[in-house]
């Protein structure tokens, strides 16, 4: 069975994918911080669709805790494919930049771009080896937009965007996806935005754009999950 490792997979979209790549016969290593929450998730998809998974708590910038995701993973066969789905905003509620916090834009930087890279570099061994060997960088529309308060988080995605780029042009029997999800109703975007309680897409509305990416196995590069969603 093919094997995945999903950050950020206790809630939102994160764990929406884990319960599609399980409905179809993925074995997981699931990450998020607080443990709860995770083994839930965990057990949901166990109990479900009985694949073997492996639910590890941990901050994606601990390195010790990213080696752990993908050794985890070699029990399981190896790595068919990375999703970095964790993220952090820098600053809740998000702020215009004149008073975002240095501390928060850093975070965001060492959550969104240096962890994703981190967790990369541990795996491109075994993604290397996989006959199918992918990595999902989840990104934004704050990445290539310029939305007033986003400036941190945006540029943070921006750089994800950039490292997804290249490392795609580096490692050509791989492929490397940048998915912008669009909005969607999680913890992540009330968060970002509480004043804003307008209805949002479910996470599991999105999934089948990520399935479509492992379906078809476009290039490298850059993609929308709406025009995802579009195509037939
Ligand atoms: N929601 C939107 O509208 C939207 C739009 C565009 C892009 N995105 C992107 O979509 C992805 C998923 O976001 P979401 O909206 O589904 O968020 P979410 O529902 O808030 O879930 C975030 C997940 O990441 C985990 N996480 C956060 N920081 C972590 C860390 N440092 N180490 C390990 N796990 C961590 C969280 O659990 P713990 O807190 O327990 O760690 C949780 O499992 C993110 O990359 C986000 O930037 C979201």
């Amino acid at each position: 069975m093919p094997v995945a490792i999903i950050t950020g997979a206790s809630k939102g979209l994160g764990r929406a994918l884990a319960e599609a790549l399980a409905e179809r016969g993925w074995d997981l290593v699931l990450d998020a911080r607080t443990p709860q929450p995770l083994q839930e998730a965990a057990e949901a998809v166990l109990s479900k669709y009985g694949v073997q998974v492996r639910a590890l708590p941990g901050d994606v910038t601990d390195g010790t805790h990213r080696a752990r995701l993908v050794a985890a993973a070699r029990e399981l066969g190896g790595v068919d494919l990375l999703v970095n789905n964790a993220s952090a905003l820098g600053t809740e509620p998000l702020v215009r930049l004149e008073a975002l916090p240095l501390d928060g834009l850093r975070r965001a930087l060492e959550v969104n771009v240096v962890a994703a890279l981190g967790l990369v570099q541990e795996a491109l061994p075994l993604l290397r080896q996989s006959p199918a060997g992918a990595v999902i960088d989840v990104s934004s529309d704050a990445a290539a937009e310029a939305y007033e308060t986003w400036g941190g988080y945006g540029a943070s995605k921006a750089a994800l965007d950039q490292l997804s780029a290249v490392l795609g042009e580096e490692e050509p029997g791989l492929r490397v996806w940048v998915v912008d999800p669009g909005d969607m109703g999680t913890d992540l975007y009330a968060a970002a935005v509480p004043d804003d309680d307008g209805p949002r897409p479910d996470p599991a509305s999105v999934v089948p754009a990520f399935l479509r990416l492992l379906d078809r196995r476009p290039a490298s590069g850059r993609y929308g999950a709406p025009a995802l969603l579009e195509q037939r």
